[in-house]
């Protein structure tokens, strides 16, 4: 059992924390209340960002105390919206949020992963009709065991489950948010992930 902290009450943080506390674990959601996310994070061994990409840096960073000793999993996509309000272009063009999070938290263990589906899929891998794959980003390798761990209590299957390597890879899966218009368009919002297909 581990104490986790989930930022964003939304589609994505209200999925995970139901999901992890079935699971077992013992699960806090933090809402944009003063003092809700600090208490949250305070309390955690783990913290979830599934808070708008576009603001965590500032947000997280606001937190840098709290985080201290903590592994972040951030699960958000920094994007630029177009006219549509769908993603149209990367925030971080030439780096990542993940790396940003990274270089501002020396002392917070950050992994990214999960941000290459709909939300759906991050608590139901196996209800595709493909095996869909989780990526996992990140400077610390005992950390990103953690979180492997975690995926697998979400019901992943550790061979559908690929570490990249450190925290710069993240500027791939990062990246895939410029598929989803795009995918959303041709196909509605039927709930899909990225797959490396071999
Ligand atoms: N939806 C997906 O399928 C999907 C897939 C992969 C990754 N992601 C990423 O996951 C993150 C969350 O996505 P979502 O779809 O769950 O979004 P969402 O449904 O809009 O939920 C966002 C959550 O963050 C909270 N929030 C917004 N601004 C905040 C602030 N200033 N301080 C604290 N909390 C704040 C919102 O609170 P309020 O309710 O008070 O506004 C809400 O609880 C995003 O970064 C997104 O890119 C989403």
């Amino acid at each position: 059992m581990t104490t986790i902290a989930v930022l964003g009450n939304g589609r994505v943080g209200g999925s995970l924390a139901t999901a992890l506390t079935q699971a077992g674990h013992e699960v806090t959601v933090a809402d944009r209340s003063p003092g809700s996310a600090a208490d949250a994070v305070r309390t955690a061994q783990i913290v979830v960002n599934a808070t708008p990409g576009e603001g965590s840096l500032e947000r997280l960073v606001a937190l840098r105390e709290e985080l201290q000793g903590k592994i972040l999993v951030d699960v958000s996509n920094a994007a630029v919206d177009g006219p549509d309000g769908l993603p149209a272009d990367l925030l971080y063009p030439g780096s990542s949020l993940a790396e940003q999070l990274q270089e501002s938290l020396p002392e917070t263990r950050v992994v990214k992963t999960l941000n290459t589906m709909l939300f759906p899929v991050m608590t139901a891998p196996a209800t595709l009709t493909q095996t869909p794959s989780a990526f996992l980003s990140g400077e610390d390798p005992q950390a990103k065991q953690t979180v492997r761990e975690l995926l697998i209590d979400l019901g992943w299957r550790n061979e559908w489950i690929t570490d990249l390597g450190g925290i710069q890879t993240a500027r791939a899966t990062e990246a895939a948010i410029l598929f989803v218009p795009h995918v959303i368009r041709s196909s509605g919002f039927a709930p899909f992930a990225l797959s490396i297909a071999r």
